[in-house]
């Protein structure tokens, strides 16, 4: 039965044949194009096949014009296939070709990074302490027990100075009787400071400092603030106006701010200083259940007091003469309450997960 369906039919098997391997001659987007036009285009192959369609049969006229279709849907598909090969081949070839193309801008732009939140808030404290007149002064992390806890009259038998408190330091070939440590507060910048100049002076300062401590709120290395001022006529008054004046500044102007008698060594008399507590206020009433100041709605933020007329004489300066105050407080302490950070280890992981939330 050589029938005109038949004929047609066989045509169409050798059209789409023949034009994938003209596909595959082909190396360029027009020969392709130019391939798929000899086949579906006006008075292409297609068109030449179906002029036997005038001899189908009426009944076969259906099954062969499906057929057609499906020919022609496989003809675009194989072309469509083929460009995109083509260009995915081309683009392989020239990246081999010129690996490095440095006028390729970067595929995203170098990711900006930004301080450490302890470093924020260590230059914010600073900075309002700057703003008050304060210098800015500096002292050593390795340090002389004489500078940490002698001359700022700590007994010998005082328990900073415990081995459970201090890391102490061996030093090759240093003096017999020097005994060094790593240093447990920033109050030997006060040493140092009041030993190489003479009053009036007001100098500020911080940096890390290290106690044998270690949980969720303490670290054994973590970093303090140091101030003081010395000049004639220095009264509790004036800690007070200047302590309570960066606690408002620190936080907001209406913060309350409460000075309670407390002991070091080197002050006297010595407070603490606490300010209402930031995430409970008696407005909202959810006082007595607050986990940061523990119902009392306050929270410590720093020690000082009256320098201690000793640790004047110890550092030769008159205490006849000179009158001071001194304060310290704890960075990642202030930085824990400003941001709601739940432990302090998160601090020092350097997970950027924490990092990228400031
Ligand atoms: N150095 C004290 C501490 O680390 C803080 C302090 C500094 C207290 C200055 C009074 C005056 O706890």
């Amino acid at each position: 039965m050589t029938d005109a369906a038949a004929d047609i039919e066989s045509g169409l098997r050798a059209l789409s044949e023949s034009f994938r391997e003209r596909l595959a001659a082909a190396d360029d987007e027009p020969s392709m194009r130019a391939a798929r036009a000899e086949v579906l285009g006006k008075k292409g192959e297609l068109t030449k096949i179906l002029r036997g369609m005038g001899k189908v049969p009426a009944e076969k006229r259906r099954e062969i014009g499906e057929r057609v279709n499906a020919v022609k849907a496989e003809v675009e598909a194989d072309f469509e296939k083929a460009v995109t090969a083509l260009a995915r081949r081309r683009r392989q070839a020239d990246l081999e070709g010129r690996p490095e193309d440095l006028t390729l801008p970067g595929r995203v732009g170098t990711p900006r990074g930004h301080l450490h939140p302890l470093t924020r808030v260590k230059d914010d404290i600073l900075d309002i302490f700057a703003s008050l007149g304060f210098a800015i002064g500096w002292g050593p992390e390795v340090e002389l027990e004489e500078n940490n806890f002698t001359k700022l009259a700590f007994p010998p038998d005082h328990p900073a100075t415990d081995m459970q408190d201090s890391f102490w330091v061996t030093v090759e070939g240093g003096e017999p009787d020097a005994r060094v440590l790593l240093r447990t507060h920033t109050s030997n910048v006060q040493v140092r400071e009041m030993m190489a100049n003479e009053p009036p002076m007001a100098i500020v300062s911080g940096g890390p400092v290290y106690r044998r401590d270690d949980d969720i709120t303490h670290s054994p290395m973590f970093h303090q603030i140091e101030g003081f001022l010395v000049d004639e006529n220095v009264s509790f008054g004036h800690l007070k106006g200047v302590l309570t004046e960066f606690a408002q500044r620190l936080y907001r102007p209406d913060t309350p701010v409460r000075f309670r008698p407390s002991y070091f060594p080197f002050v006297e008399p010595g407070a603490e200083v606490d300010i209402g507590c930031v995430f409970c206020n008696a407005e909202n009433g959810s006082r007595a259940s607050c986990r940061v100041c523990k119902g009392t709605g306050w929270i410590e933020i720093l020690g000082c007091g009256m320098v201690h007329p000793d640790v004047f004489e110890h550092c030769g300066i008159d205490s006849e003469r000179w009158t001071g105050f001194a304060f310290g407080l704890g960075i990642e302490r202030i930085a824990m309450l400003r941001y709601g950070i739940p432990d302090i280890r998160l601090f020092f992981e350097n997970d950027p997960r924490f990092l990228a939330q400031f």
